[in-house]
């Protein structure tokens, strides 16, 4: 992971995307990328766990967001860095359930508070991945669960597939879309350099949580991990 994940870096890009990010998203995946985050929904109705209070981080444009409403939560706290991303959100989302703000999570103060924290397609983007479980951890309350939606580094033929697609088709034509000249090469490093699914996971294993369910979404490259937080 050698690029520069400062927060200021990471918002700036994101400021810079935000009016094209959901069109290149749903161009990128075909659309599938909805399913994924859907997916989400369904592995919390069929673990029919606690989600009163639930906290979508680094939320950007809200669609994982619009879908976690759909649990009839009471409150989902919805924060990113980026405030062109929340701009967005904000056109999406009406609800007075939900807060949305700008902020770090870093920042966020709210002790064994949430039932179940989201993160989709965040986690790379974060620069210190061990402090962000540590914080996610504290956050939770014992017995909470983490979604983590990623895209992860492959081996073999899913990680030439990946290279081509990301290194070569996505990065033209998303920074042409875009208008930027590095957002999707960053993407496409960001993917290659980051944690294979297991060493992920086992990240997640040596910080106080529990890998309770991981689903392939496409080709071991895109990834659902549900983590629980050990109980006291
Ligand atoms: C690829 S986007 C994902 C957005 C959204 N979750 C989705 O599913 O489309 C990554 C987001 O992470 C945000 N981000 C990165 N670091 C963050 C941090 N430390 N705190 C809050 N948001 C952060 C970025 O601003 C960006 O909006």
């Amino acid at each position: 992971m050698t690029e520069n994940k400062s927060p200021e870096k990471i918002a700036i890009m994101f400021n810079e995307i935000s009016g094209v990010y959901d069109k290149v998203n749903h161009l990128a995946t075909l659309n599938i990328d909805k399913k994924w985050r859907r997916g989400i929904i369904e592995m919390i109705k069929q673990d029919g766990i606690q989600k009163d209070k639930i906290f979508d981080v680094a939320s950007g444009t809200g669609d994982q967001t619009v879908e976690l409403l759909r649990l009839d939560p009471q409150e989902i706290l919805s924060c990113d860095i980026s405030e062109g991303m929340l701009e967005i959100q904000r056109r999406k989302i009406k609800s007075e359930r939900v807060k949305i703000i700008n902020e770090d999570f870093m920042n966020i103060e709210l002790k064994n508070y949430f039932d179940i924290i989201t993160v989709s397609f965040g986690f790379r983007n974060f620069k210190n991945q061990e402090g962000a479980f540590t914080k996610m951890h504290s956050l939770l309350k014992p017995g909470g669960s983490l979604f983590v939606l990623e895209i992860f580094r492959t081996e073999g033929i899913s990680s030439r597939l990946s290279n081509l697609y990301f290194g070569k088709v996505l990065s033209k034509f998303g920074n042409k879309i875009s208008a930027s000249n590095y957002a999707y090469n960053y993407l496409y490093s960001s993917v290659s350099g980051y944690y294979s699914l297991d060493e992920f996971v086992n990240i997640g294993k040596g910080l106080g949580f529990r890998p309770v369910k991981v689903k392939n979404n496409f080709l071991k490259i895109v990834n659902t991990i549900c983590f629980r937080k050990h109980e006291r």
